[in-house]
């Protein structure tokens, strides 16, 4: 038996109809600016996406670019002017960010109540709580996926591989406010393999392709695969690869996401409802 393939489109195709719905009981269209700094091809494209998809939802969505070399306090000053319009709901700041820009500093300068993103501490916090928050989009996008397989998560033994604020700990405090036992593993773990080879849920959110092989799956895991290394091709071009060994891990897993078409689509179909959520909640306190 081969593993039932997680197709991301078809998940957030789901979510975003969905949202269409909530739309029309809202006083105007919520807005969405992501700010871009610099010019990372990468970056670029996934802006663009991102904006796109609002777009198409119907939601007011723009980016605010600046420079490579634009200065931390350039990056304050649009985000504070951000925070301060009203037809903006929901702030978002590309990263990585150019490294003479302190991200940490930026993530606390959008007002939460904006933090699409999830990232700012008090978001995190709220998570961590088991409060009400807005949560980083990816990790929400694959719980949302493993849910789609496995609804109730109690007992169960997720290993998340990778520490990052963006992917790894969200992700990590979403299944634990599921019930699930949660193994956090990175690149100081000793024995990863043996941990991973326990996994009921297999989480790989690290960005080094095909680390994760076959024989460090459990028979029936699901398997969720973040990472998206871009490879060099002898053609001169690049492929998009994931941190699982898809054709290894496939005969094993009972679920798994590819690369690309897994994870990437939920992440903006979460960003898109991260913004209505953050609308609908400033509409109900403006009232
Ligand atoms: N870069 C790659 N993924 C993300 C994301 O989900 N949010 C932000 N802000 N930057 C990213």
């Amino acid at each position: 038996m081969t593993a039932n393939i997680l197709d991301g489109h078809a998940h957030a195709q789901i979510l975003i109809d969905k949202i269409a719905t909530e739309l029309d009981r809202l006083p105007r269209a919520p807005g969405l600016a992501v700010v871009l700094v610099g010019c990372d091809p990468a970056s670029q494209i996934y802006v663009q996406s991102k904006v796109r998809m609002a777009q198409r939802l119907g939601l007011r969505g723009e980016v605010e670019r600046l420079a490579d070399d634009a200065s931390e306090a350039d990056l304050l000053a649009r985000i504070a002017a951000l925070n301060a319009r009203e037809d903006i709901d929901g702030i978002l700041v590309q990263l990585p960010l150019p490294r003479h820009i302190d991200a940490l500093r930026v993530m606390a300068a959008v007002d939460p109540a904006k933090d699409v993103d999830g990232l700012h501490a008090l978001n995190a916090g709220r998570l961590f709580h088991g409060d009400d928050a807005l949560v980083p989009c990816t990790p929400l996008g694959c719980l949302r996926l493993i849910k789609s397989i496995r609804p109730d998560l109690t007992g169960a033994h997720a290993v998340v591989i990778g520490s990052s604020n963006i992917v790894g700990k969200p992700m990590a405090a979403l299944l634990l406010a599921e019930q699930a036992t949660v193994t956090q593993v990175h690149i100081h773990t000793r024995d990863i393999e043996r941990i991973c080879r326990q996994a009921d849920v297999l989480v790989s959110a690290v960005g080094k392709a095909g680390l994760v092989r076959g024989d460090w799956i459990k028979r029936d895991a699901i398997v969720i695969d973040v990472g998206t290394t871009r490879v060099a091709q002898a053609d001169g071009g690049y492929a998009v690869r994931g941190d699982v060994s898809f054709d290894e891990a496939v005969e094993i897993a009972s679920a798994i996401t590819p690369v690309p078409r897994g994870v990437g689509p939920m992440t903006i179909a979460c960003l898109m409802e991260n913004t209505v959520k953050a609308a609908k909640a400033r509409a109900a306190r403006l009232q």
